[in-house]
């Protein structure tokens, strides 16, 4: 199952991810038809936060995949196939890119792109996927910390089109290749896997630990001093630090 083979621009458009899911549930989308804004006007992150994007600087862009790909046997391959693909198109231009638990890809400690899977359960047996990503490229200044594009971390203006052609063959790839190699290839890519780091849990708790690896239920799986501990999507976050 292959991505890119159509590729629709829009000029604007609220979530291309919203768009996507609503047209390939009316059957008026085919599976891995690619969908790219200029502008989202409504651009979602994960858990509910906004996807801010400078018009036309950077790349935002959906494809949707259906439960009939071997992809959805395995439901932590399609992250994993996402990150790893996004992961090494961004280290082709920036040697230390990696991909951050669960749905980042960072540049030292940068964020440089996001990952947006959502999931249509329509029937009890049914599945279809939606998989957006915002790829920051030539924008210069951002309003968050911790931010930053191809274009701040290489000092090159990149054209857009061309980024999405090298991320939809690194996806084309990976997609083809069995789970036991993509869970190498994913973990291999793994931000701060087996360093001691600072997490601070969602009841408030901060404690070190390193990252061991994430389980195929799309856990991360810690190791302290005293025990082995397992936080879901939300549960955790990174304490920053400086690289
Ligand atoms: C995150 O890091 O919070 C995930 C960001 C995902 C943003 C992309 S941009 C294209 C697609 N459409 C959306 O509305 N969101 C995703």
């Amino acid at each position: 199952m292959k991505i890119g083979n159509k590729i629709i621009e829009l000029p604007s458009i609220d979530s291309t991810n919203n768009y996507v899911a609503k047209e390939f549930m009316s059957g008026s989308l085919a599976e891995g038809t690619v969908i790219l804004a200029a502008i989202q006007t409504a651009g979602k992150g994960q858990r509910g936060n906004k996807w801010h994007s400078t018009p036309y600087e950077n790349l935002t862009f959906s494809f949707p995949l259906s439960l009939k790909s071997k992809l959805l046997t395995e439901p932590i391959a399609i992250n994993f196939v996402t990150s790893i693909a996004l992961c090494l198109l961004v280290r082709s231009h920036c040697d230390d890119a990696a991909i951050k638990w669960p749905n980042d890809i960072v540049v030292a400690n940068r964020k440089i792109a996001g990952i947006l899977i959502e999931k249509q359960y329509y029937s009890s047996n049914k599945v279809n996927a939606v998989v957006g990503i915002g790829l920051n490229i030539n924008q210069k200044h951002f309003s968050v910390k911790n931010a930053t594009s191809l274009f701040n971390e290489t000092g090159c203006i990149y054209a857009p089109k061309e980024v999405l052609l090298q991320f939809i063959a690194q996806f084309n790839f990976w997609v083809t290749q069995p789970f036991e190699v993509l869970e190498e290839k994913y973990h291999e890519l793994l931000w701060l896997k087996n360093k001691i780091s600072q997490f601070k849990s969602i009841d408030g708790e901060c404690f070190e630990g390193a990252i061991i690896q994430v389980n195929r239920d799309g856990k991360i799986n810690i190791k302290t001093n005293q025990t082995e501990r397992y936080f879901a999507n939300g549960e955790i976050h990174f304490i920053e630090r400086d690289q």
